[in-house]
């Protein structure tokens, strides 16, 4: 997207609306699922933003460290109850390091798309490699592509609509860069307020291939946190990966 900074697009402003829009209700479930992974061992949040997850597994006895790109989401986390327990190196995932292991490495809601290129996706999977323990395991949660099927790679939807504000959501998809460039729209009295976000899109096959140049090795693929069933018309996976 012209003039679009992967780097800066959760800035100051994002940072403040996060935890109000962001939130997405499977939280008790995603924070079960990891516990149980963990099995008692400690944990890296790739992209740990606002602690959205991170803290309620620290709640649930899980030692969580995090690597984040973005010093306003990191401010956000440290204001909550909690914020201050954990440690958060500021970097971009797909290189900085902790300088330690893990038993679980995690990366979820979607943000491997956050590094819109292969390459840095490539990195960023041979980063989580990395960080894992012998018997550690990377957990990736992503939705499945919906863009590339849509009549022209392109969309408009309505989001919301209320008497003083209309919620737009635009979108296009480029095969050649596997680019999702989308901006929401906001519409109201106020005036207009763009909120552009770029997502480099992958199907699960390109995610296990980028595994396995990592020295990784699938182990188990879910449709959900609670053990559905991956199938063709699973909305997204979740993805369990081992040293290979
Ligand atoms: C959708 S939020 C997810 C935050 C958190 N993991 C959650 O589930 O709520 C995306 C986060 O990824 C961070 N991010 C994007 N690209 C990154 C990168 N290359 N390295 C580290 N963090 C990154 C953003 O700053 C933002 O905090």
């Amino acid at each position: 997207m012209d003039g679009f900074d992967p780097r800066t697009s959760f800035g100051y402003e994002e940072s403040r609306r996060y935890d109000a829009t962001d939130t997405r209700g499977d939280e008790p479930e995603t924070v079960a699922f990891l516990a149980r992974l963990a099995a008692g061992r400690d944990a890296l949040e790739f992209a740990v933003g606002t602690g959205r997850i991170a803290l309620p597994l620290i709640r649930a006895g899980v030692r969580v460290d995090g690597i984040e790109q973005s010093q306003d989401m990191v401010d956000r986390l440290r204001e909550k109850p909690g914020g201050q327990d954990l440690q958060v190196t500021l970097g971009d995932m797909s290189s900085a390091g902790t300088g330690r292991t893990y038993g679980l490495v995690y990366l979820v809601y979607n943000t491997i798309g956050n590094v819109i290129t292969q390459d840095g996706q490539v990195r960023c999977f041979a980063n989580a490699a990395r960080h894992l323990a012998e018997d550690g395991v990377f957990v990736l949660e992503c939705r499945m592509p919906t863009s590339p099927a849509r009549p022209g790679r392109q969309f408009v939807e309505a989001q919301h609509i209320a008497v003083g504000q209309v919620v737009l959501e635009a979108g296009r998809y480029d095969p050649v860069t596997q680019v999702l460039d989308q901006t929401h729209i906001h519409i109201s009295a106020d005036g207009i307020d763009l909120r552009p976000l770029s997502l480099r899109l992958a199907f699960p096959p390109e995610f296990d291939l980028m595994a396995r140049l990592a020295g990784l090795r699938l182990r188990d693929r879910w449709g959900g946190w609670t053990g559905e069933p991956y199938t063709s018309t699973s909305w997204r996976h979740v993805s369990v990966y081992e040293h290979s």
